[in-house]
């Protein structure tokens, strides 16, 4: 889930999401059009088109001179799975939440230059959108996407289809047993900030005190302390940020309201 609820992660859409990916893994008829319908509207492909042109927006605003130019690079990521597109002015046709993914490559960029050689870890990818738009601009060193079994399978299938090379997977219930690699940048959006307090807790400890950069989106951080008390919901933003700065001089951004302002968190 996106902003908007204060359910965390996985009190309402988490079955049908893993049963759609299962599906999208085995049977090819599914993978043409996983993401049109709920659950995958529900959980990913959110968005609608006036905040799509908030992005273009933000992206206008904050990408290198030219980038508009070369935009089309990222369609790529419209081409399997039926998502809705919507014509754009600026940009053409594009599915909004691929937008959102190339304005937080544009945030990548702004905050760590070139990434170039680096290896990724991406908690919560969901299919491998961020991964495909990244793609098409860095030739990363490695991507390790971590999230539930059926979710990094079918991410693994979409990326695999694109021609992306370099990808590992761990599934999410796996998370304790890693060893602590170092990593060159760890992305989570909408994904950390969704789960409870001590998956968290394990994703600091096993991942992200190792992780050399970060890019956090902290979708939940308008969630009320009285829900964020209990044991199954998120720490608070202001609680994480204190925890990330044990271990790294921590940033924090706004992004644009959707629908409330969420804080992105950075470091390195
Ligand atoms: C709201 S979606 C966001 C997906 C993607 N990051 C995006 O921006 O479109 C949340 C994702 O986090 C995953 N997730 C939930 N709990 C997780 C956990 N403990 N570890 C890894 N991934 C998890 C879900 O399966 C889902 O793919």
């Amino acid at each position: 889930m996106k902003t908007g609820s204060s359910q965390s992660w996985d009190s309402k859409n988490a079955a049908a999401w893993l049963k759609v990916c299962r599906q999208a893994c085995k049977s090819e008829e599914v993978f043409k059009v996983f993401r049109s319908g709920y659950p995958t509207t529900a959980v990913c492909e959110f968005a609608i088109p006036s905040l799509g042109e908030k992005y273009i927006d933000v992206i206008k605003r904050t990408a290198p001179p030219d980038f508009l130019k070369d935009i089309a690079k990222y369609k790529i990521n419209d081409l399997l799975g039926l998502p809705s597109v919507f014509t754009f002015p600026e940009v053409g046709s594009f599915a909004p939440t691929t937008l959102s993914y190339v304005k937080h490559l544009v945030g990548l960029m702004n905050e760590f230059g070139d990434l170039t050689g680096f290896d990724i870890v991406e908690i919560g990818p969901a299919y491998g959108g961020q991964c495909l738009v990244i793609s098409r601009q860095f030739k990363f060193n490695s991507y390790h996407l971590i999230d539930f079994k059926p979710v990094v399978n079918l991410a693994k299938k979409y990326l695999t289809v694109h021609g992306v090379i370099n990808i590992s997977t761990t599934p999410a219930d796996k998370v304790g047993s890693l060893e602590n690699k170092q990593y060159d940048l760890l992305i989570s959006n909408s994904a950390f900030a969704e789960n409870s307090k001590a998956a968290q807790d394990i994703y600091i400890d096993k991942i992200i005190k190792h992780c050399r950069r970060g890019y956090l989106v902290y979708n939940t951080a308008h969630f009320s302390d009285n829900d964020l008390v209990l044991p199954e919901m998120p720490y608070s933003a202001a609680v994480m940020i204190e925890k990330l700065n044990k271990y790294f001089e921590v940033r924090v951004s706004y992004d644009i309201p959707t629908p409330v302002n969420q804080p992105i968190i950075t470091w390195g």
